[in-house]
């Protein structure tokens, strides 16, 4: 629960930052977002004195759970050696060959900082290989925060009401266009139109920014499909569903392949990363190889590929997958029961450990469906939560994350917690 120190440290950060935060959605826990002193498994503890079962895992890259062992040890290995060098390091190449064991198209990786540069560097690479200038994304799709797919993009940008940001020039908004996600005819009606001018199709596999919204199999099939057939390439954004639906991430989960692959969060074990993959072919556009202009001073920072390897061999070895799985089922599982007995609509979407619920509509099967649930209602179950000490996202278009550290009593907890507080706010 946010207290009287929380309160007054963000008074302070009111002053420097707009909004008192520095990125949107931790600004939308209400009435003040809470201030974290540290964190431990499944807690992050609060400098209020609170101790909350976390359920955002930091928007999904610790699926480890906080300060994992193995994870902590890396980072603290790699601190005593040294943390930036300007030149590359082994770590670097171990980490890229134990992602290339698991994703295809396999090939080659560049390492960026954020989910926000690979996009858009993988954007960038698309344009440079095929010629062309335009990019077709999906409504409620989120591929973050730069200008060639901030156009009717869901997360943060639709609970703060900018799907479509304002100080993007609009000649560079008209060459993304905007599909329906799981829309297989508008899909076929926008390449009969356009599909020989389109450089890629970027698509998050599971829409994991309006909630959590799960491809068709037909849309996927289609989308490889009408890609391959117009020249156009694939990005599947993995940044969210990479290394989280499995070690092959959906690519393998729904046995669909792109040409280009985007990867972040679970890749740096929690510290700040981005990565696109493809082919060698592909790949060899990006300078210095090629003309395709990518850089970063912080590229493959040697930290992040610590916590990254250590994350992934963890993932490799013990059965996290079984165990967040097992977590967002039994939270799935309670919420349909609380919900049925209480005879109100809705829809409970899940991906193995991605779920969220929306009350007062049936199927959500697109953005505008996730945008139509009573985000009222959320919002208050979200506050509630958060006094009996379970922290979930704050918005209904973001999605709920589990991981290794939710199982035994912090999960019943959690169920339970649901539970009474559903009842308390939908009998009144
Ligand atoms: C699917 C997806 N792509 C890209 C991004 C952007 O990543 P980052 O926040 O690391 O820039 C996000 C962030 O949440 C995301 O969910």
């Amino acid at each position: 629960m946010s207290g009287d120190r929380s309160r007054s440290l963000f008074e302070k950060a009111k002053e420097v930052f707009p909004g008192g935060v520095n990125s949107p959605i931790r600004g939308a826990v209400k009435p003040w977002p809470f201030f974290a002193e540290k964190s431990e498994g499944a807690y992050i503890y609060t400098v209020d004195g609170a101790r909350l079962a976390d359920y955002v895992l930091a928007y999904g890259p610790l699926i480890l759970g906080h300060r994992h062992p193995e994870v902590e040890k890396a980072i603290a290995d790699q601190v005593s050696r040294g943390w930036l060098f300007a030149s590359p390091s082994d770590v670097e190449v171990a980490l890229a060959r134990e992602i290339l064991r698991h994703v295809k198209p396999g090939g080659m990786v560049r390492f960026v900082n954020s989910g926000t540069e690979a996009t858009m560097t993988a954007v960038r690479l698309a344009r440079g290989v095929t010629g062309r200038d335009l990019i077709v994304k999906f409504d409620g799709c989120y591929h973050g925060s730069h200008d060639y797919v901030l156009v009717s993009a869901g997360s943060a940008a639709t609970h703060f009401g900018v799907p479509t940001s304002s100080g993007i020039p609009a000649s560079v908004s008209r060459l993304t266009l905007v599909a329906r996600f799981n829309d297989v005819s508008g899909l076929e009606q926008l390449f009969e139109n356009y599909g020989n001018d389109i450089a890629a199709v970027i698509v998050e596999p599971v829409i994991a920014n309006s909630g959590v919204i799960p491809p068709k199999r037909e849309f996927l099939t289609a989308l490889r499909r009408l890609t391959s057939s117009y020249g156009s390439l694939l990005i599947f954004d993995e940044v969210v569903t990479g290394f989280r639906l499995g070690l092959g991430g959906a690519q393998e989960y729904y046995g669909v392949y792109g040409d280009i692959v985007v990867l972040g969060k679970i890749i740096g074990g929690g510290l700040p990363i981005g990565a696109v993959v493809s082919s060698r072919e592909i790949m060899s556009n990006l300078t210095p190889s090629g003309r395709v202009f990518n850089a970063g001073t912080f590229n493959a920072h040697p930290l992040s590929m610590a916590a990254g390897l250590a994350t992934l061999r963890v993932l490799e070895r013990e059965p996290v997958y079984r165990i967040a799985r097992e977590a967002a089922k039994s939270i799935e599982d309670n919420l349909r029961e609380v919900l049925d007995s209480i005879g109100t609509s809705y829809a409970v979407s899940r991906v193995e450990s991605i779920l969220q619920f929306y009350v007062g509509v049936d199927v959500v099967e697109e953005a505008s469906h996730a945008r139509r649930a009573n985000h009222k209602l959320y919002g208050l179950i979200h506050e509630k939560l958060l006094a009996k000490g379970v922290f979930i996202t704050p918005s209904n278009m973001e999605a709920i994350f589990t991981g290794l550290p939710h199982e035994g009593e912090v999960l019943d907890n959690t169920v339970e917690a649901f539970r009474s507080t559903i009842r308390e706010v939908m009998r009144h």
